[in-house]
């Protein structure tokens, strides 16, 4: 069986080819029927651990585009809360025989552990602070389908870097297929260890932008930080937070893109947000796309990525 579970295991050619496939499934879900029968009498079920409002309904739409049944699992509701342990809660699952398992979890490497232990195929829909590919593959065709390829572009990667999945399998992306990739963010936020990932790093937000083609801004994970966040929101969003003023820095022709969920006047502005240079709701739509077609190459058996290694 064949896995998403990490940008880490895909190589250019095989980003290109699923980019290429989810533009087709743009056009698909532009019709009025949006209903295709890829996947007609397959069962993708959705196993969410943490809270998803983009992640969660793009996967089920993208399932059921393709004519695929498709099962949210409501894990508050689950026998998740009477003690049932991560595994467990999957073979029960797997022994429903579902082709599809699409897991999100607050801890890193809980896909790879399950794509060893159940029969269908695993897509990484987030885990921890390690990887979110899907995002990442949104991301990219957004970007791809404004500037025309990835090759060469500056994109400026700006907040919580330390605790950003989205961050990371961005990183990982964009890297390989040629971008210059710049990280900005307070010292607090942006760990030694992503100078060798072959990136750029920042302190000040507006040498960071100079020149940027795509200003691509992270939500603050308070919630991943025991309530020690330093400095204080509103120092953050003075040397952080993207407005007019600091965007002016970019290129002119900038988008700006967020992967939600904003905290708007936190990290970003609402008149950058809502302003025609933001990309935000194309990134959604993209997310539908491209999960499209992560579901129907996987089903084909047509992607060829190996279980990514942690490191
Ligand atoms: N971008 C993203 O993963 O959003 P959700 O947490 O709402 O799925």
């Amino acid at each position: 069986h064949h896995h998403l579970l990490g940008i880490a295991g895909l190589t250019p050619p095989e980003i290109t080819a699923l980019l290429d496939l989810a533009e087709e499934a743009v056009d698909v879900s532009r019709q009025v029927e949006k209903k295709k029968v890829a996947l007609k009498g397959r069962t993708q079920i959705n196993l969410f651990f943490e809270a998803s409002t983009r992640t969660q309904s793009s996967f089920e739409l993208a399932g059921k585009r393709l004519g695929a049944d498709v099962m949210n699992m409501s894990v508050k509701n689950s026998s998740v809360s009477k003690g049932e342990t991560l595994l467990d809660t999957a073979t029960t699952l797997n022994a429903m025989h579902p082709d599809i398992l699409v897991v999100r979890h607050n801890a890193a490497g809980a896909p790879q552990l399950l794509a060893r232990k159940v029969g269908c195929s695993v897509i990484n829909a987030g885990d921890g602070a390690h990887e979110h590919p899907t995002q990442a593959l949104l991301d990219a065709l957004t970007i791809r389908r404004h500037k025309g390829t990835l090759e060469g572009l500056v994109v400026a990667i700006c907040g919580d870097i330390m605790h950003s999945r989205v961050a990371r399998s961005n990183i990982l992306l964009l890297t390989a297929m040629g971008a210059e990739v710049r990280l900005v963010a307070p010292s607090t936020l942006l760990p030694d260890s992503v100078e060798a990932m072959g990136v750029k790093c920042f302190r000040d937000m507006r040498k960071g932008l100079d020149g940027a083609d795509v200003v691509m801004m992270l939500r603050l994970q308070l919630e991943r930080m025991n309530g020690a966040f330093v400095p204080s929101i509103r120092e953050y969003f003075h040397f952080y937070g993207l407005d007019e003023e600091k965007l002016g820095y970019a290129r002119e022709d900038a988008i700006v893109m967020h992967p939600g969920p904003m905290n708007r006047g936190i990290e970003i502005d609402s008149s950058v947000a809502d302003s025609g240079r933001s990309v935000i709701h194309e990134q959604v739509e993209m997310g539908v796309a491209v999960r499209m077609a992560i579901i129907e190459l996987l089903a084909k058996n047509s992607l060829d990525i190996q279980p990514a290694e942690l490191d």
